[in-house]
C-alpha cells in the first residue's frame, strides 16, 4: 500500500477509457481536463486494452483495491467487457456511465466482473433532462437503469448534480428513488472549479437541511464528513429504513471542503495514459511513459509521493477568508 505525506493511503484508482461522449453535459468537468465534445470513433489517443490492464495490474500490486471506470462515456469502448474480466480479481470494478448503452451490454459485463455502476441521471422530466445534457436519449437512461437492475446490479446509484438547473428536481429526483426499489440517489455538489461557471453554484448545506427534515434516519461518517438520509416516497408511511418506500440518499460536497480531501484516497488516469493525483490540477500529471511495468511503477509511486489535498494544503484560506493557491507551490515543479 502506498501511503502520500499526508498520510493517505492510496486505496483506488478511477480511470478515464475514453474523453469521447454522446453526451454534452452543460455541467461537465470531463475528470478536470475541459469539453467533452469530439469524434465518437476511436481516438488515437487512447490508452489500448493491454496498457489499461499493464497499469491495474501495477496497481494491484500495490494494494489497490478498487477501480472505477469512467470517461468521457467509458460505453464508448467496444473492449470495456474485457477490460473489465482482465481486471485483478482482488479489484471491485464500478462503472460511472450516462447510462444509454447498458441495454444489452450489462448482463455480459456482470459475468466480466463489475460489480457496481453509477448512472448520471439529473432530471426526471424529457426536456429538463435534455437541457442540462444537450441529448434527447432520456429513454434510453431510463432503459440503461433497469437493465442494470435486471443484470443484477442493485444497488445502482442515480448520480445528480445539483446546480442553477437542477436543483429544483431534487425532491421528486428523492422521491423516485424511494418508490423505486434498488435505487440510490447521489446528490453531487456541483464544482465550479473546472468548468467556469461559479455562477451556477448553489447552496448545498440548504440541500443538507431539506433531507434532514425529511429523513427517518440520518447517518453522518465523520471521518469522510459524508452524510446520508434515509427518505420515505411523499405519501408513504413508513418509519425505518428497511421499509419498502424508503430510499437512500447522499450527499457528496467535496467543494472547499478540506475533510473531503483529507479523505481522498484515489489516484486518476487520464484516457491519455496519465497519472493524476487530483482532479482539481492538471498542473500534476505524469506520463506512464511506454507503459512498461516498471516505468509504470515508478510513475505511480512519484504521483502518490507528490499527492497534496487540494483544500487545506495546496489552496488554503488568507486572511480574507478566501481561498488562494499555497505560496509553498507556486513554483514548486509537480
Ligand atoms: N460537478 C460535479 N460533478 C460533476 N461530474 C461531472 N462534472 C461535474 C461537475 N462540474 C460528475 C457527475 C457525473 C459524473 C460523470 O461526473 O457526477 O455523473
Amino acid at each position: 500500500m502506498l501511503t502520500d505525506e499526508f498520510g493517505r493511503e492510496v486505496t483506488g484508482v478511477r480511470v478515464s477509457l475514453t474523453d469521447r461522449c454522446n453526451f454534452d453535459c452543460i455541467y461537465c468537468h470531463n475528470e478536470g481536463l475541459g469539453d467533452t465534445r469530439g469524434p465518437m470513433d476511436p481516438q488515437d489517443d487512447e490508452m489500448e486494452t493491454d496498457d489499461v490492464v499493464r497499469f491495474l495490474e501495477v496497481a494491484a500490486e500495490f494494494d489497490v483495491d478498487a477501480v472505477k471506470f469512467t470517461g468521457g462515456e467509458p460505453m464508448l469502448r467496444q473492449d470495456l467487457e474485457e477490460i473489465v474480466d482482465r481486471t485483478p480479481d482482488q479489484m471491485e470494478v464500478s462503472l460511472t456511465t450516462n447510462g444509454t448503452f447498458l441495454p444489452g451490454r450489462a448482463e455480459a459485463l456482470v459475468d466480466a466482473g463489475l460489480d457496481r455502476v453509477n448512472v448520471s441521471q439529473d432530471a426526471l422530466d424529457p426536456e429538463d433532462f435534455a437541457a442540462v445534457t444537450k441529448s434527447g436519449a432520456y429513454e434510453k437512461v431510463l432503459e440503461g437503469v433497469d437493465a442494470a437492475l435486471e443484470a443484477g446490479l442493485d444497488p445502482v446509484k442515480l448520480n445528480m448534480v445539483v446546480f442553477e438547473h437542477t436543483a429544483g428536481y431534487v425532491p421528486e429526483m428523492v422521491d423516485h428513488v424511494a418508490e423505486n426499489e434498488g435505487l440510490q440517489l447521489q446528490l453531487i455538489e456541483y464544482m465550479p472549479e473546472l468548468t467556469g461557471k461559479p455562477e451556477w453554484n448553489i447552496e448545498i448545506e440548504r440541500v443538507h437541511d431539506w433531507l434532514a427534515e425529511r429523513a427517518l434516519e440520518i447517518e453522518h461518517r465523520e471521518m469522510h464528513d459524508r452524510r446520508r438520509y434515509w427518505v420515505a416516497a411523499d405519501g408513504s408511511d413508513a418509519r425505518s429504513r428497511d421499509e419498502p418506500g424508503v430510499g437512500m440518499v447522499e450527499i457528496v460536497d467535496p467543494v472547499e471542503n478540506p475533510t473531503f480531501c483529507a479523505n481522498c484516497h484515489r489516484v486518476r488516469v487520464t484516457h491519455e495514459g496519465y497519472l493524476k493525483g487530483c482532479l482539481n490540477r492538471n498542473d500534476d500529471l505524469r506520463p506512464m511513459g511506454e507503459m512498461t511495468k516498471s516505468e509504470i511503477r515508478e510513475a505511480f509511486r512519484e504521483t502518490v509521493a507528490n499527492r497534496v489535498p487540494y483544500y487545506g494544503e495546496y489552496m488554503i484560506k488568507n486572511a480574507d477568508g478566501e481561498w488562494e493557491l499555497n505560496e509553498k507551490y507556486l513554483d514548486a515543479p509537480a
